[in-house]
């Protein structure tokens, strides 16, 4: 059980052998606010960021900054927390855009990242925020024709993405680096991206490359690393350039993937290569940015469902809860493999071994296929670590589900950070 607890937020407690987070009975709260409930854990949240920060202070020689993936999971209490952090929040396209402003970042916070930005992205990027990163050279075009008119200093700073040939070891879906990646420029496009931004007097000021999400081995990273100096210096940057990395430092999901991969690994390869590799080029050190979603809030979210029914079929017994593959496709989409604890009787030994699937119609709709647990009986809750990031922000209406309801807890205080939808919600944006 120790090794499935540490796959929990920072806070969680087992009291009189009952699940709490944040000081917080989980039984209470769905019992109070209804299942499938998300939960997120202030003091877990705080503790990744308190690392990125301590890992950047103590590795990284020059000026640097977190930029918080918002397509992790963005609303208006996480980009507020974020700001909080002193984090810039990347953006994709208008959509988060728009929360971000609604959560009063001022423009300086806001990145604006997209593979295919519209007009109204470009728009809602030119007017809001502090930086576009330029994925490849017809964006560039438009970008350049909307800020025609534009005094300099009203245009936000330009970074190009680069792709950089090679990804890191992830789910292929997760991948982006790689050579016939849909994301970012080659070597002789972003070099043409360059001159373009030259002859416009654009204010391009850094480089960005992603190379994947969810890797734990830093290696490949050293690669990316190497080519976006070599492009750094062949476009000439001096000083106060930037250059990001991206993000996509992993996290453990389950107790086999123990333990969980140390921010601390990633920050210092990170800044060590970066560092050598300008020394030996003669490079001023950029301004750092990592851009991490995943690792700052996977591990704050818990989700937590109720069982229905349980259902033996040939050789399987099922748990089918009141949740699933609408509030989290990742099962579905990359077989991500979940563990799980009930939320009372937390100690009881495991004695059988169950599958967990949702109510919807697709076979599927699975979260955790064949995981020891004790025997537990319908209307029991259980609840799901590592739930924070790509869950509520991939989520859907299929079957009509009404996506989850989010709370932040802290100091046994529960604050509602996104309300639960409802059936008016559906028929909401319908034709009468
Ligand atoms: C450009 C970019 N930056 C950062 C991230 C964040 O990745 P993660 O949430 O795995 O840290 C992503 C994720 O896909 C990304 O595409």
């Amino acid at each position: 059980m120790d090794k499935k607890l540490s796959l929990f937020p920072v806070s969680t407690k087992i009291i009189d052998d009952k699940l709490t987070i944040g000081g917080c009975d989980v039984r209470t709260l769905a019992e109070q606010y209804g299942t499938p409930l998300y939960l997120y854990d202030r003091a877990d949240l705080d503790s990744a960021a308190g690392l990125y920060r301590r890992f950047l202070d103590e590795s990284w020689a020059g000026r640097w900054s977190v930029t918080y993936a918002g397509k992790a999971f963005l609303c208006t209490a996480i980009a507020r927390w974020a700001l909080g952090q002193g984090f810039i929040i990347d953006c994709t396209g208008a959509g988060e855009i728009g929360i971000a402003l609604k959560s009063d970042l001022p423009k300086e916070h806001i990145l604006v990242h997209g593979v295919n930005k519209s007009a109204e992205d470009l728009r809602a990027a030119i007017k809001h925020a502090g930086t576009i990163v330029v994925d490849n050279l017809s964006e560039l075009g438009r970008l350049q024709k909307l800020c025609a008119e534009l005094p300099r200093a009203n245009i936000p700073e330009l970074w190009l993405r680069f792709q950089p040939g090679s990804s890191v070891a992830t789910h292929a879906y997760t991948q982006t680096g790689h050579a016939d990646s849909k994301f970012g420029m080659g070597r002789e496009e972003l070099l043409e991206a360059v001159r373009i931004c030259r002859q416009n007097d654009l204010p391009l000021v850094g480089l960005h490359f992603h190379q994947g999400s969810q890797f734990r081995d830093p290696e490949p990273l050293g690669d990316g690393i190497d080519r976006a100096l070599d492009l750094a210096k062949e476009i000439g940057f001096k000083d106060n350039w930037h250059l990001s990395p991206g993000g996509g430092w992993g996290v453990a999901y389950h107790e086999d993937d123990l333990p969980q991969p140390p921010i601390e690994l990633y920050v210092r390869f990170v800044a060590e290569n970066i560092m050598a590799g300008c020394k030996k080029r003669g490079l001023t050190l950029p301004h750092l940015h990592l851009e991490p979603g995943r690792s700052l809030v996977a591990k704050a979210g818990v989700a937590v469902y109720r069982v229905g029914t349980v259902k033996q079929t040939a050789g399987k017994t099922w748990l089918l809860i009141d949740g699933g593959m609408a509030d989290n496709p990742r099962h579905a989409l990359y077989e991500a493999k979940y563990s799980c604890l009930t939320v009372e009787k937390v100690s009881g030994s495991s004695t059988q071994v169950v599958s967990i699937a949702g109510p919807y119609c697709e076979s599927g709709d699975v979260l955790i296929e064949q995981i020891p647990l004790r025997v537990v009986e319908e209307n029991e809750l259980i609840a799901i670590p590592v739930s924070g990031a790509y869950h509520l922000s991939m989520a859907s209406n299929y079957n009509g589900a009404r996506r989850p309801m989010a709370l932040m807890l802290e100091d046994g205080q529960a604050h509602v950070i996104r309300v639960r939808e409802t059936v008016e919600d559906l028929t909401r944006r319908d034709d009468e």
